[in-house]
């Protein structure tokens, strides 16, 4: 028997709903919405918009005003119990008279936690763990980055059936269909920073932009962060237009030469030096220790075959793969496949991942993995947090104002 009725799922799931509007607005803060209801009907509600505006419960009571009297709250997050930006959750919702508070995961933010408490103590009834599920799937940039200072590292790759990412002349765009490239726009607009290594860079001359499609405008552009170990990579790249704004990240080895690193410095440009690994490339564990270093949340990976294969076999650093298989062989022996680098010696030392959506993306199968030692914020928790797992298409017409099938061309 669910310990819930429908209806008070229904009202956590509309909190959801309303969380997730703040996909790639409000890092480093969490995704959260909140529903007051009185009487079985929804008063007032309200979702965060971002770092220094006021958190949703504080925006759905302002919006009740004096009829939250009595009301109950509904919050996919535990209320925030400190000073920061904005003042404690916990006090405003005590002043205002709600009656009880259903909130669906704890907050694991030790200077934010305890609100729940603090309601209780001030004689407010307080129900835990509605949904809980979806709650720790939504926010897994922010509950990764509070437990271990660590970013949440998602690897996107798109390949034909025989799992090759370019033809034997090297022809690569597009194998993905334009539903499968939007649907990866809308990744790139939810992370903190796009990284690629440096072949791709030099041969496709990525901008690494966030272009959702629709209505939806971006507030900030993700990092761009390039590995180029030796620097020898030109700087008429897109990457390194001023125009784009936000940071390019440059990660090089100790062994690069000074001045050119001095140069990229004072156009402007961040450089970050790391170790390498065994296999002789950059240590991809360095580089992710210096993004979250740098206060951000979320890493998307575009690799082509030599960062895929850091990225998943030699050091295994990926949280969530999203991979797009279009419905075309392209074989030849000599064509690029997923995942270059040595290779494993035997089968004995693959490990599975599991398999947590297979579905299709316009005309392409979308695979969403995860891999063996990714993070997890429930130990139960078997589904995706990049949004829209559960009902995508309506998600993303939400955000994006526009009828996603719509978009869906044939084109590659
Ligand atoms: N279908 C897709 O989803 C997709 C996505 C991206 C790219 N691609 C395609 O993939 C091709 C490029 O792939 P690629 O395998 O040649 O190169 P890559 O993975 O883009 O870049 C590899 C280079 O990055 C540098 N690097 C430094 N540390 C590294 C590390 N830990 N792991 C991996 N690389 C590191 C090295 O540069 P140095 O050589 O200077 O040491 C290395 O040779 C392009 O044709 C591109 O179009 C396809």
């Amino acid at each position: 028997m669910a310990r819930w009725t429908p209806k008070e799922t229904a009202f956590m799931r509309e909190a959801l709903r309303l969380a997730r509007q703040g996909w790639g607005l409000v890092s480093p803060n969490p995704m959260v919405g909140a529903v007051l209801v009185k009487k079985g009907k929804i008063i007032a509600k309200s979702w965060h918009t971002g770092p220094g505006q006021p958190h949703a419960e504080a925006a759905a009571l302002a919006e009740a005003g004096s009829k939250a009297k009595g009301s109950e709250l509904y919050l996919n997050l535990e209320p925030c119990n400190h000073q920061g930006r904005t003042g404690p959750c916990s006090e405003v919702i005590i002043q205002s008279g709600v009656s009880k508070v259903y909130y669906s995961v704890p907050d694991p933010n030790p200077i934010a936690a305890g609100g729940a408490n603090r309601l209780e103590e001030a004689g407010i009834q307080v129900d835990r763990g509605l949904l809980a599920d979806e709650a720790w799937d939504l926010n897994q940039f922010f509950f990764k980055y509070v437990i271990q200072k660590k970013p949440f590292v998602i690897l996107k790759t798109a390949a034909s059936l025989d799992g090759k990412i370019a033809t034997r002349t090297g022809d690569s765009r597009w194998i993905s269909s334009k539903a499968s490239r939007n649907f990866s726009h809308h990744i790139r607009a939810g992370v903190d920073a796009v990284l690629i290594g440096r072949t791709t860079a030099a041969k496709d001359n990525p901008e690494l932009s966030a272009r959702p499609w629709g209505r939806r405008k971006m507030h900030n552009q993700p990092w761009r962060v390039v590995l180029d170990p030796l620097l020898k990579l030109p700087r008429d790249l897109k990457l390194f237009d001023p125009k784009l704004g936000g940071p390019t990240v440059v990660v090089s080895s100790f062994e690069a030469d000074q001045k050119a690193k001095d140069n990229l410095r004072r156009q402007g440009h961040t450089v970050w030096e790391v170790p390498k690994a065994p296999s002789g490339l950059l240590s991809l564990s360095a580089v992710i220790d210096e993004i979250g270093k740098a206060g951000l949340q979320s890493v998307l990976i575009e690799p082509g075959a030599t960062l895929a294969s850091s990225a998943l076999i030699e050091e295994n650093v990926v949280d969530l793969i999203h991979m797009f298989m279009a419905p075309i062989f392209l074989g030849g022996s000599d064509s690029p496949s997923l995942l270059g680098g040595r290779g494993l010696d035997t089968l004995s030392l693959a490990s599975e991942v599991d398999i947590l959506k297979l579905g299709r993306m316009g005309p392409d199968i979308h695979l969403v993995l995860r891999p063996q030692g990714a993070f997890a914020a429930a130990p139960h928790q078997t589904v995706s947090p990049v949004i829209g797992y559960g009902s995508l298409n309506e998600d993303l017409d939400e955000l994006y104002g526009h009828d996603f099938d719509q978009s869906q061309d044939q084109d590659r």
